[in-house]
C-alpha cells in the first residue's frame, strides 16, 4: 500500500475526499502525514478527526524555504512517506523537495492546464468568458503548474453560471478525480514514472 503525505493550505475537502475513499475501501493508500502550512486551516482538523498526524509550521519562523523544506523532508522520512500527494497547498516546491522526491509529487489545479496557471484559476477562467474549463492533476516540477500531465476533466461553463456555481461544479470534479488517478497511478494504470 502506498505511503502518501497529503500537503493542503487551506480548508482540506480534496484531502478528505481522498481520506473518505480509502475509508470505504476504494483507494488503496495510507495516508501517513498531513502537511500543513496555515495553522488556522480547516485541513488540520479534518486530519485530526480522521486519526491522520499533522506537522504543522509556519514558514516565516524559518530563514529561508530550503531550511523549512529540511524539516519537511524530516518528517516525511520519520513516517515512511514514499509520495506527495499536494491539495490546495498554497507554495511552489523549491528544490530541496524536488530533489528529495522528484517524480513522486502530484498536484490538482482547478483549470485544463496550461490555461489559467497560478492562483484563482476559477476567477480568471470566468472572467475570460472561457466556454470550457475544468481540472488537471499534474506531476509537479520547479514551475507554477507547468509540471507533465497525468489527468484532465472538462467542466462546462454554462450561460447562466456563476463565479459560485461554478466552482461547485469544478470542486465536485476534483472530488473524484484526484482518488481516481491515485488509484489508477498507484496501481500503474496510467502513463508516468515508475513510482
Ligand atoms: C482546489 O481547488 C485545488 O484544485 C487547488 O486548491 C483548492 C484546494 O481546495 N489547488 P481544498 O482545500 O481541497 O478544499
Amino acid at each position: 500500500m502506498k505511503k502518501i503525505a497529503v500537503f493542503a493550505s487551506g480548508s482540506g475537502s480534496n484531502f478528505q475526499s481522498i481520506v473518505d475513499e480509502i475509508d470505504s475501501g476504494t483507494l488503496e493508500a495510507d495516508v501517513r502525514l498531513l502537511v500543513c502550512d496555515r495553522p488556522g486551516a480547516r485541513a488540520k482538523e479534518r486530519a485530526e478527526e480522521a486519526g491522520i498526524p499533522v506537522f504543522s509550521f509556519r514558514a516565516k519562523e524559518y530563514e529561508s524555504k530550503e531550511a523549512f523544506e529540511r524539516e519537511i523532508i524530516r518528517e516525511l522520512e520519520e513516517a515512511g512517506v514514499e509520495f506527495i500527494v499536494l491539495a490546495g497547498y498554497m507554495r511552489l516546491i523549491g528544490p530541496t523537495l524536488l530533489e528529495a522526491f522528484g517524480g513522486r509529487i502530484v498536484n490538482i489545479h482547478p483549470s485544463i492546464l496550461p490555461a489559467f496557471p497560478g492562483k484563482d484559476a476559477i476567477g480568471q477562467a470566468f472572467d475570460g468568458g472561457v466556454k470550457v474549463t475544468g481540472v488537471t492533476i499534474h506531476y509537479v516540477d520547479a514551475g507554477m503548474d507547468t509540471g507533465e500531465i497525468i489527468a484532465q476533466e472538462a467542466v462546462t461553463v454554462e450561460e447562466d453560471e456563476t463565479r459560485e456555481s461554478l466552482q461547485r461544479k469544478i470542486q465536485a470534479v476534483e472530488h473524484r478525480l484526484y482518488p481516481a488517478t491515485l488509484r489508477d497511478l498507484f496501481r500503474k494504470k496510467v502513463m508516468g514514472r515508475s513510482l
